[in-house]
């Protein structure tokens, strides 16, 4: 029986199911006995309150529309919610079996747990395609109907501390507020043990210090990739540093935006001096619009869009021998990685117009 909450989907339309066929599902038929003309993907994703992880999903919805003129086929989605428990996200994947899925994707509560999900996926050769939460490597190896789709963390942090690296060599009095010569910087850091949270922590510093800015960490904090979590964090970092703090380097734009939200709610104002760096990654809506309102410097998107499209595409591909579109390169015959891209106010334009093309 499943619970109320893993259903949530479908009951509050947090994504438009509308247009998604759902005749095949939990009629007991299985994947054996299907034509080809029907695609069955279940999707569990670890919390649906994630900005970024639920746009992407949202992206996914309106391009199995699309395929499924373009393919002649039907595909019938199950998107289901995890609701941060590895546990629930297990029996998800029996119920996805059970109603004869030909493919999961799976969204890992826990990147480092995911062999309960790989055995059942075996056991019964249902195809899983892993995103956003990257699990290790020998767990992805374990058998070749594993995949992973998401973008390479070295990189977002790289791009991140470009945007500050150019900031600073065109105005570098303006963010470094005391005038000693060093930023001084608070980290908003995702999730303990989250892949893309420790890369992007590490390499958004070294590639700030490997430009040859000096850096001074005056504290960092978890907050869960979480807006309202960063908030609470920034608001005590002021009640501490004050207007000590130069730069906000946060892992992802939720996260950068409750740092806006903190600043605003202590009197700063986005116009005036006193004004630090703020800089997330995703690129999320939210996250565009602060940026063209100044009150980010800068984002580094993180393509859902491609990343749902890859997904889809390759789920296709394994279930009906397709070939993958050029775009998509299978690196070692189980990962896709969509590039990231800078976003400041000097692009928006361009980047606003890519998004609305996809
Ligand atoms: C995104 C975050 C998101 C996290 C969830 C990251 O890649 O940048 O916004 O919260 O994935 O796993």
């Amino acid at each position: 029986m499943k619970k109320k909450t893993e259903r949530i989907y479908r009951t509050i339309g947090v994504f438009t199911t509308a247009a998604i066929v759902f005749s095949g599902c939990g009629t007991g038929q299985s994947r054996k006995e299907q034509d080809g003309k029907n695609l069955k993907i279940g999707i569990s994703v670890y919390d649906q309150y994630d900005t970024f992880v639920s746009e992407l999903v949202s992206n996914f919805q309106d391009y199995a529309k699309t395929r499924e003129k373009d393919w002649g086929i039907s595909i019938t989605m199950d998107v289901e919610n995890a609701n941060k428990s590895q546990m629930i996200q297990n029996d998800q994947m029996d119920d996805f079996i059970k109603d004869g899925m030909d493919v999961v994707c799976i969204n890992l509560v826990d990147r480092t747990d995911a062999s309960t999900i790989i055995e059942k996926a075996q056991a019964s050769d249902v195809p899983v395609i892993f995103f956003n939460r990257e699990l290790v490597q020998e767990d992805l190896e374990r058998w070749d109907k594993l995949y992973y789709v998401g973008a390479d963390a070295f990189e977002s942090g790289e791009l991140q501390g470009d945007i500050l690296v150019e900031k600073c060599k065109k105005d570098f009095n303006r963010i470094d507020k005391n005038g000693d010569g060093v930023l001084q910087y608070i980290m908003l850091e995702g999730e303990a043990g989250h892949n893309d949270s420790m890369v992007r922590t590490m390499s958004v510093i070294n590639e700030i210090t490997g430009s040859g800015y000096l850096v001074e960490k005056l504290s960092d904090e978890i907050a869960n990739w979480n807006r309202d979590q960063a908030a609470n964090k920034m608001k005590q970092f002021l009640e501490r540093f004050g207007n000590r703090i130069e730069v906000v380097l946060a892992n992802n734009d939720d996260m950068a935006l409750g740092a806006v939200d903190a600043l605003e709610a202590a009197g700063y104002d986005p116009d005036s001096q006193d004004w630090p760096m703020v800089l997330g990654i995703d690129g999320t809506t939210v996250g565009l619009n602060a940026v063209n309102d100044g009150k980010m410097l800068g984002t580094v998107l993180n393509d859902a869009a491609g990343q749902a499209d890859g997904m889809l595409e390759l789920a296709r591909s394994i279930t009906a021998g397709t070939k993958l579109p050029e775009e998509y390169e299978l690196q070692d015959g189980k990962y896709i990685r969509m590039p990231y891209r800078i976003v400041t106010q000097e692009n928006l334009g361009e980047i606003q117009m890519l998004l609305m093309k996809k």
